[in-house]
C-alpha cells in the first residue's frame, strides 16, 4: 500500500524519481496524451488484486495491459455506478449508511479532483476503477475498501459502457437534429430553386433544389430513428451480475437501476458481461450516418466546383493552396467523406473483436472502448461542422437552372404529354426519342423548337406543349407525395417540422 500511495499523491505534473529510471518512465498514453505514471516497483501487494501473486508485473506487460490512458473518459460513468452501487449496499443493509455516505461523499471528491486536473493516473493501477477505488481508499480509509463487494470490475466496465454511449446516443441525437433542421430551412427557402437532377451522374430531370435537400434529410430521420432504437437495448443494466454469475450478497438490482435512469436490469449475469453487440450495433448506425455524410460530402465537393458552380462553400469551411494562389479547396467534406472510412473500420474491428469469445467477460473486450471513442469523436465533429456549414452554403440559382437546360431534362414530360393525348408510352417514348436526337444534332432543347419543328415529331403536338417542356412547369406536375413538386417540398417541410418537433 505504501507504493500505491506514492502513486495516488502524485500530480500529474511531477516526475517519479527512483533507481530503476528505466522503469520510472513516463508513459504517454495512447489517444489521452495525458501523462500516467508508470510504476514497476518490486512489491507484489501494490495490486488490488496481488495477494495470490509472488512477483510483480512485467514492466512491458503493465503498460501493455493497461487501460487507463483511454478508459479514464469514463471517469463520470464510474463514480457515479459506484455511488448508485453504494447507496444500493446500505439501502440492502451491506453497509451501514454512514459507510455509505463516507463513499459517496469521497468519491465526489474525486470528482472534483479529476475536473481540476488534479489526480495521477497510475498505469500500475490498470484502468479507470482500480484507479479511483484506490484514491478512494487513500481519501477515506478502510471503508472505501467495502465498495467493490459484490461487485467486479467486469459488471463495472459493462455498466460504464452503457451508461457514457447512453449519454453520447444524446447528445448525437442532438447534433442530427440540428443538422436535420438547417437542410429543412434550406428545403424550405429553395422549394421552387430549379437544378438538375441526375440518375448516373447525367442529368435526368429539372428537380427542385430543395428536395434534394430534404432527401438527405430523410436520411438522417432514419439515422436518428436508428440511435434511438439502438439507445433502448444500451439502457438495460448490467450490474449485479458482478464477475459472471451473480454475487452471493443480498443485492437490489431495481434500486440500483432506478437510481441510474436503466429501463432494467440485464437478465442473464453471463450475458451481461461479456456480449458488446450494443456497442456494435451503435457502431454500426454510426456507420450509416458517415456513409450519408460522405454521400453529402460528395455532392457538395462536386457541385462546389468550377464544372458545376451549383453552390458555393462558405471561406471559412475552405483552405487554399501553399501553391496555387486561385485555389479554394472543400476540405470540409472531403475530411468528413474520408472519415466514413475510419468508422466503418471500428465496425468491422468491433464484430472481429467480439467474434469467437467464448462466455463470459475476456480481456478482449478492453480493445472496444478506442474504436467506440474515436467514432463517437468522429461522428461529434462531423455532424458538428456539417451543422455549421450547411445554413452559410451559398446557392447560385442561375447555374443550377442553365444546367437543368442541358441534357433533355423535360423528355419524360413531352413522353408524357404525348399519352395524355392518346399515343401509347413505348410509341411516345419512341417520338421523342428522335425529336431528342434532333436536338442533339441541332444544338438545341426541347423547350427551344418551334412549334412547326415539334410537330414534324407527331401530329398531335399543340400549342399548350410549352407548358410542359419548361422547367417550372415540369417540376411542379409532378405534385403527388413524395414527388419533387414546390408545392408538395413545401409540405414535407412542415411535416419534416413537426416529426422534428416531436423529437
Ligand atoms: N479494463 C477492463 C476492460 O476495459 C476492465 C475489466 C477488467 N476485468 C478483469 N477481470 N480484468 O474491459
Amino acid at each position: 500500500m505504501q507504493v500505491l500511495h506514492a502513486v495516488a499523491v502524485m500530480t500529474v505534473k511531477q516526475r517519479p524519481s527512483g533507481k530503476r529510471k528505466a522503469d520510472r518512465d513516463w508513459l504517454y498514453c495512447r489517444k489521452s496524451r495525458i501523462p500516467v505514471n508508470f510504476m514497476t516497483d518490486d512489491n507484489t501487494s501494490d495490486k488490488p488484486w496481488g495477494g495470490r501473486f509472488t512477483e510483480s508485473t512485467d514492466a512491458f506487460v503493465e503498460a501493455f495491459t493497461a487501460s487507463i490512458g483511454f478508459d479514464q473518459r469514463l471517469y463520470r460513468q464510474d463514480i457515479a455506478g459506484s455511488i448508485a452501487h453504494a447507496r444500493m449496499l446500505a439501502h440492502s443493509g451491506i453497509i451501514s449508511d454512514a459507510e455509505a455516505t463516507d463513499i459517496v461523499t469521497g468519491l465526489e471528491g474525486i470528482q472534483d479532483d479529476i475536473e481540476r486536473g488534479d489526480f495521477a493516473w497510475s498505469v500500475a493501477l490498470e484502468d479507470i476503477h482500480m484507479n479511483i477505488e484506490a484514491r478512494l481508499i487513500e481519501r477515506i480509509g478502510e471503508t472505501g475498501k467495502k465498495l467493490h463487494t459484490g461487485r467486479s470490475r467486469n459488471d463495472q466496465v459493462a455498466t460504464d459502457l452503457r451508461l457514457y454511449l447512453r449519454d453520447e446516443i444524446d447528445s448525437l441525437c442532438s447534433a442530427l437534429q440540428r443538422l436535420q433542421l438547417a437542410l429543412v430551412d434550406l428545403a424550405e427557402r429553395e422549394a421552387d430553386t430549379i437544378m438538375p437532377g441526375f440518375t448516373h451522374l447525367q442529368v435526368a430531370m429539372p428537380i427542385s433544389f430543395g428536395h434534394h435537400m430534404l432527401a438527405w434529410e430523410a436520411m438522417l430521420a432514419r439515422d436518428h430513428e436508428r440511435l434511438l432504437d439502438v439507445r433502448r437495448r444500451v439502457n438495460v443494466m448490467p450490474l449485479g451480475a458482478a464477475a459472471l454469475a451473480g454475487t452471493s450478497f443480498p443485492i437490489d438490482r431495481e434500486y440500483t437501476a432506478r437510481l441510474l435512469g436503466f429501463d432494467s436490469v440485464a437478465t442473464n449475469s453471463l450475458d451481461a458481461v461479456s456480449d458488446r453487440d450494443f456497442v456494435i450495433e451503435f457502431s454500426a448506425a454510426a456507420s450509416l450516418i458517415m456513409m450519408h455524410l460522405s454521400r453529402f460530402s460528395e455532392e457538395l465537393v462536386l457541385w462546389s466546383s468550377a464544372q458545376f458552380s451549383f453552390i458555393e462553400l462558405p471561406d471559412r469551411f475552405c483552405t487554399g493552396s501553399s501553391i496555387m494562389p486561385q485555389k479554394k479547396n472543400p476540405d470540409v467534406p472531403e475530411l468528413v467523406r474520408g472519415k466514413s472510412g475510419r468508422v466503418t473500420g471500428h465496425l468491422v474491428s468491433l464484430l472481429m473483436l467480439m467474434k469467437s469469445q467464448p462466455l463470459a467477460y475476456n480481456k478482449d473486450n478492453q480493445e472496444d472502448k478506442e474504436p467506440l471513442f474515436d467514432t463517437i469523436d468522429t461522428l461529434h465533429g462531423s455532424l458538428r461542422v456539417f451543422g455549421d456549414m450547411m445554413p452559410a452554403v451559398g446557392v447560385c440559382h442561375a447555374r443550377m437552372e442553365a444546367a437543368a437546360l442541358q441534357g433533355f431534362s423535360t423528355a419524360t414530360d413531352l413522353a408524357d404529354y404525348l399519352v395524355g393525348k392518346g399515343i401509347a408510352f413505348r410509341d411516345a417514348h419512341e417520338v421523342v426519342g428522335r425529336a431528342v436526337r434532333y436536338g442533339i444534332d441541332n444544338d438545341k432543347d426541347l423547350s427551344a423548337m418551334s412549334l412547326q419543328e415539334l410537330q414534324t415529331f407527331s401530329n398531335v403536338i399543340d400549342a399548350d406543349v410549352f407548358t410542359v417542356l419548361r422547367l417550372a412547369g415540369s417540376m411542379a406536375a409532378r405534385d403527388h407525395v413524395g414527388g419533387t413538386a414546390p408545392a408538395q417540398v413545401r409540405r414535407a417541410v412542415s411535416a419534416a417540422r413537426t416529426r422534428l418537433q416531436a423529437d
